[in-house]
């Protein structure tokens, strides 16, 4: 059992927990994830790994609630137990002292671009990240990322806090202006990293992107995590989960993504009237 030492509420649909997992902590990298089971007779779901201690053994995951294993991990308190936390899976993000980077995240995965914001920054390059919210109430971790970049542009989709607008917009602006650009790294829903992509084409700057396909053992046997990438089959978790976004087939990621959705509508309501039935048992105990 894989005990949560710690537990925060980043904004009331996302949260951090730090977990005892020594394991995984002596080797993660930055760019990794575990495969998670909130307990024994759940599904697995894969988690980024969002930080590690590698003296104090534990891994930090941030995850959003989505559906029903989201929502039931959200229920979970500080000393209660996770059922599996296998990994470090999948292949580290490339570092290396490319120049100038780009880093781009939106919503919950600003976690996961701010290890690879700060291995890029250790290896040398100069680092410019820009993330993106819908509103002001759902930021968290800039004071972490501005700490990891020599720059940093936040925007809201309302224009709440920081610039309005989607983060392709100041992503277009940098590469018009900074020709030094070597590298982007676009990190966040589907469509985000599709279009961060797009914007990118014209400039001919590599875009690396972290695709988050269905994934079920995490380890190549499945199959359920196909992509296709410059019309090749690559299994995310095991040859990625980052890959050149100009060479990525998004819009089959996308129907791919929304396979099971009625399964999944399903499964949280399931869940959701079980926590009523049992609160209301509570209540009139
Ligand atoms: P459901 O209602 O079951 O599903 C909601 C949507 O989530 C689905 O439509 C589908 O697109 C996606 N999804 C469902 N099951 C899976 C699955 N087994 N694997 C992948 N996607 C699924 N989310 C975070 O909040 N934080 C992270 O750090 C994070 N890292 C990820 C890393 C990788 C490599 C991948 C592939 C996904 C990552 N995700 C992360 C997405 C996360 O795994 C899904 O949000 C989660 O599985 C949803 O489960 P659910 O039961 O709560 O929702
Ligand atoms: Fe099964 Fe990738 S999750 S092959
Ligand atoms: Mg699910």
């Amino acid at each position: 059992m894989y005990q949560i030492v710690f537990r925060e509420d980043l904004t009331p649909n996302i949260h951090h927990f730090k977990i005892e997992a020594p394991a995984v902590a002596r080797k993660a990298q930055a760019g990794q994830f575990v495969i998670v089971m909130a307990d024994e007779s759940g599904e697995r779901i894969p988690l980024t790994v969002a930080d590690w201690d590698r003296e104090a053994g534990t891994v930090s995951v941030v995850f959003m609630e989505a559906g029903k294993t989201t929502q039931k991990l959200a229920t979970l308190k500080k000393g209660d137990s996770l059922a599996a936390f296998a990994g470090p899976l999948g292949q580290p993000t490339e570092i290396e002292n490319f120049g100038t980077v780009v880093c781009v995240a939106g919503g919950f995965a600003i976690a996961t671009i701010v290890p690879i914001a700060r291995a890029l920054k250790e290896a040398g390059n100069r680092v410019i990240s820009i993330m993106g919210f819908r509103s002001r109430n759902l930021v968290f971790w800039e004071k972490r990322l501005r700490g990891v970049s020599h720059e940093l542009i936040v925007t809201t989709d309302d224009g709440s806090y920081g610039r309005k607008g989607l983060v392709t917009e100041p992503l277009r602006e940098l590469l018009q202006t900074h020709k030094e650009v070597q590298r982007v790294i676009a990190i966040g829903p589907t469509v985000m990293m599709k279009f961060c992509s797009q914007t990118t084409v014209p400039f001919g700057v590599k875009t690396i992107v972290s695709l988050n396909p269905i994934m079920i053992d995490g380890s190549g046997m499945c199959g359920g995590c196909r992509v296709e990438v410059k019309g090749e089959t690559r299994f995310t978790c095991v040859d990625g989960p980052d890959f050149d976004g100009h060479l990525v087939d998004w819009d089959l990621l996308l129907a791919r993504q929304r396979t099971y959705q009625e399964e999944e509508r399903k499964a949280l309501e399931l869940w959701q009237h079980q926590c009523r039935l049992t609160a209301e048992v509570g209540r009139n105990a």
